[in-house]
């Protein structure tokens, strides 16, 4: 009764920023739940050793395209890279976030450039591999963004600005993907990784105080009062992937140990 084949095996994912933090758990994740995955990011020491990381644990198939979401012709061209190598049936749709900051002083270029990167890129690889999924009758797409979908973060406005985009982005197509091709947001919290571990040092540098200062600030906000593991971020998301989550589309999930105070 309880040996059943993993809940993805047989189904491919194309993963981006897989190199490190939440990216890398997600790729975890999926391989552990049978998925074989194809790695996506710019830079290709820590994608190839997230790769060579995951053959070591037994994942189905892992291939790896270096590219940079930031950049049209690169994006289309890592779509039909991994289209190439066989049917997509789940994107995860992540990268860097935006440069903290004030608001008031972000060039029109750069507003345009965390456009790019983040709406534009999730639209192309939508258009190209969502046809695929539609034929497969099963898809899943899950856009890693952050609470700001809900409520601006202090200090953060470029990326509140493009958060919400997505959030209106993702909620409108999700009511235009077929049957069997779901799309929704996991809003990580404070998680333990290097972007978080950039913005405790660019934080603490601009106000004149210590990391530990920083984040301890952090975690007053946090009723769980601890950062998240990227871990736990990447098995929302696996859950959110697996067939049992076929009825959830157009949610944006907050992982973030109850900081959000919006209902
Ligand atoms: N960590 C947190 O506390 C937290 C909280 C809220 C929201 N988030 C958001 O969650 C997402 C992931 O965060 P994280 O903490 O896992 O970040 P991270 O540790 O910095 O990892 C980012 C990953 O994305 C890749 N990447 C960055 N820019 C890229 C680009 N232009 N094109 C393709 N790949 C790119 C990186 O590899 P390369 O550099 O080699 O490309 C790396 O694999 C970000 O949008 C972040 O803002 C994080």
């Amino acid at each position: 009764m309880f040996d059943q084949p993993l809940p993805l095996a047989g189904r491919r994912a194309l993963v981006c920023g897989a190199s490190a933090g939440i990216g890398r758990a997600i790729a975890q994740a999926l391989a552990a739940q049978g998925a074989s995955l194809v790695l996506l990011a710019r830079r290709a020491g820590p994608l190839q050793a997230a790769a060579a990381a995951l053959r070591e644990v037994g994942a189905a198939e892992v291939d790896v395209i270096e590219a940079d979401l930031g950049d049209e012709a690169q994006v289309i061209a890592a779509a039909e890279a991994a289209l190439a190598g066989g049917a997509v049936h789940i994107l995860i749709h992540n990268s860097g976030g935006p440069p903290g900051g004030p608001l008031l002083g972000v060039s029109p270029e750069a507003l345009v450039a965390v456009f790019r990167q983040h709406v534009i890129s999730a639209q192309l690889l939508c258009q190209r591999l969502v046809p695929g999924m539609a034929a497969a009758g099963f898809g899943r797409i899950v856009n890693i963004v952050s609470t700001s979908v809900y409520e601006p973060i202090p200090g953060l406005g470029l990326s509140n600005t493009v958060r919400a985009a997505m959030g209106g982005w993702s909620k409108s197509l999700s009511r235009e993907l077929p049957p069997g091709v779901t799309i929704n947001n996991i809003l990580p919290g404070f998680t333990d990784t290097d972007r978080l571990v950039g913005l405790a040092a660019a934080r603490a540098a601009a106000q004149g105080t210590s990391t530990e200062q920083i984040r301890a600030g952090w975690l007053a906000e946090v009723p769980e009062g601890r950062l998240i593991e990227p871990e736990e971020t990447a098995a929302a998301v696996a859950f959110l992937c697996s067939p049992a989550a076929g009825a959830i589309r157009g949610v944006s999930l907050a992982v973030d140990g109850g900081r959000t105070r919006g209902i």
